[in-house]
C-alpha cells in the first residue's frame, strides 16, 4: 500500500511516499527555518504562506523520487493535529484536494503519532507495546504505546516543552533559532556541573514534567552575569541547562518503563536528536535491562516518512478521513 503523506503543522512543509508503513519510497521536506530565523521564532502567518508555496510541488518532487505516477498511490494520509492551525490547513486542504482527485481514502494523522511512527521506519522489527518519551517544540509526553493505535497519556509538561525551553536559552545566547541543536554543539566539552540548576518534581503527579522553573532560573543567571558585565560562560551553561533537561526526562521514562516491565524505550522528536539525553537513555537503559529504540537524528525532526508509516497502522484499524476533515491546534494523542 502506497500512501502519500503529508506534513505542515509548524515551519517544515514535508511530502513522502511510504509503503506498507516501513518503507519510504521518498521523504521530500522544504523548511523554512532560515526564513523564521530572521524573527527568532515560527512566525505563524508566514509558515502558512511558504507550505501554499511549496507543497504541491514537493508533491511531485515526491512521485519523481518515487518513480510512481499518481494511479500508484493507494491512499493520502495529512498531519491534522496538533500544530498551528494555518500551517496545517494548509495540509488538510491539499490532502483533501488530492484524495478527492484521485479518488483515494483520507487518513487523518496526530503529529505525535507520527513522530513515535518514526522508529517504525528506523527499527522494522519494532512492535508495541513500548514507553515513548516524545519530547519536540511543542510537546513533552510520556505515552504508553499500547499498540500502533492505543496510547495513554502517563506524563505530561504542565508549562512548556523541553524543545520550546531549549530554543527560548539558545536565543538569549544568541545561538540563533532552532536553538536546540547549536545549544547540544555549545554544550560538548562544557562543565555541567558549574550552575546548579533546578530540577522540578511534583509529588502529586510523580510523571509530569515541568520545565518553566528552569528556564527562568537559567534565564536569571545568565541576565545577572550580564547585569554585572562578566561574560556569559557559554558553554558550561549549554552544558549544565542539558543536563537538567536530562535528568528531569530520563528517571520518569524510566519509572515508566519499570512500572509496565515492556522491556523496551523509545524516544522521538526534535530533542531526541540531543546527544546529553541520548547518551543518558543508553546508559539507564542498558543499567535497567530495557531495549532502547533512538531514531536517527534525520527522522527526529519534522518529516512526512513518519507521518506515511502511522497513517498505514491507522488505516489498518479503520481511521479515515473526509471533506469535512478539520485541522486542530491542540488535540490528546489518545484521541488520535
Ligand atoms: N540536538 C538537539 N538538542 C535539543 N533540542 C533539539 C536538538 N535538535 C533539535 N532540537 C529541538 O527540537 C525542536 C524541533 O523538533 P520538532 O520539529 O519535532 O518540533 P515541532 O514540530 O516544532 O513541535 P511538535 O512536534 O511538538 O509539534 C526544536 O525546539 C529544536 O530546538
Ligand atoms: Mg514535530
Amino acid at each position: 500500500m502506497n500512501i502519500l503523506a503529508i506534513e505542515s503543522s509548524c515551519d517544515e512543509t514535508a511530502v513522502a511516499i511510504v509503503r506498507d508503513g516501513r518503507e519510504v519510497l521518498a521523504d521530500c521536506i522544504a523548511s523554512q527555518a532560515e526564513m523564521h530565523e530572521i524573527y527568532g521564532g515560527v512566525v505563524p502567518e508566514i509558515a502558512s504562506r511558504k507550505h501554499i508555496e511549496a507543497i504541491s510541488a514537493l508533491a511531485e518532487e515526491a512521485l519523481r523520487r518515487a518513480s510512481l505516477s499518481r494511479k500508484d498511490l493507494d491512499a493520502v494520509a495529512v498531519t491534522y493535529a496538533p500544530g498551528l492551525i494555518g500551517a496545517l490547513l494548509v495540509g488538510v486542504n491539499f490532502a483533501k484536494a488530492a484524495a478527492y482527485a484521485l479518488g483515494l481514502p483520507l487518513i487523518p494523522v496526530h503529529h505525535v503519532r507520527g513522530h513515535i511512527a518514526a522508529n517504525y521506519i528506523a527499527y522494522p522489527e519494532l512492535q508495541p507495546p513500548f514507553v515513548c518519551l516524545c519530547v519536540s517544540g511543542g510537546t513533552s509526553l510520556i505515552v504508553d504505546v499500547r499498540s500502533y493505535t492505543e496510547m495513554e497519556i502517563l506524563g505530561a509538561t504542565r508549562d512548556d516543552a523541553a524543545g520550546e525551553c531549549f530554543d527560548k536559552i539558545a536565543r538569549v545566547l544568541g545561538l540563533g533559532y532552532p536553538g536546540g541543536g547549536p545549544m547540544d554543539r555549545m554544550a560538548q566539552g562544557g562543565d555541567d556541573t558549574r550552575f546548579v540548576l533546578p530540577r522540578v518534581h511534583m509529588q502529586d503527579a510523580p510523571m509530569d514534567l515541568s520545565f518553566s522553573g528552569l528556564k527562568t532560573a537559567t534565564l536569571n543567571l545568565i541576565h545577572n552575569l550580564q547585569q554585572k558585565g562578566e561574560e556569559v560562560p557559554r558553554s558550561d551553561l549549554a552544558a549544565s541547562f542539558s543536563a537538567a533537561v536530562s535528568d528531569m526526562l530520563i528517571p520518569r521514562v524510566m519509572e515508566a518503563a519499570k512500572r509496565l516491565q515492556y522491556g523496551k524505550v523509545a524516544v522521538v522528536g526534535g530533542v531526541a536528536a540531543n546527544s546529553r539525553i541520548r547518551r543518558d537513555l543508553e546508559k539507564a537503559c542498558q543499567k535497567s535491562g530495557n531495549e532502547l529504540y533512538l531514531p536517527p537524528l534525520s527522522l527526529c525532526g519534522d518529516n512526512g516518512a513518519m507521518i506515511g508509516s502511522q497513517a498505514y497502522y491507522e488505516y489498518l484499524a479503520g481511521k479515515r478521513g473526509n471533506s469535512t476533515l478539520n485541522a486542530y491546534a491542540n488535540r490528546d494523542i489518545s484521541l488520535g
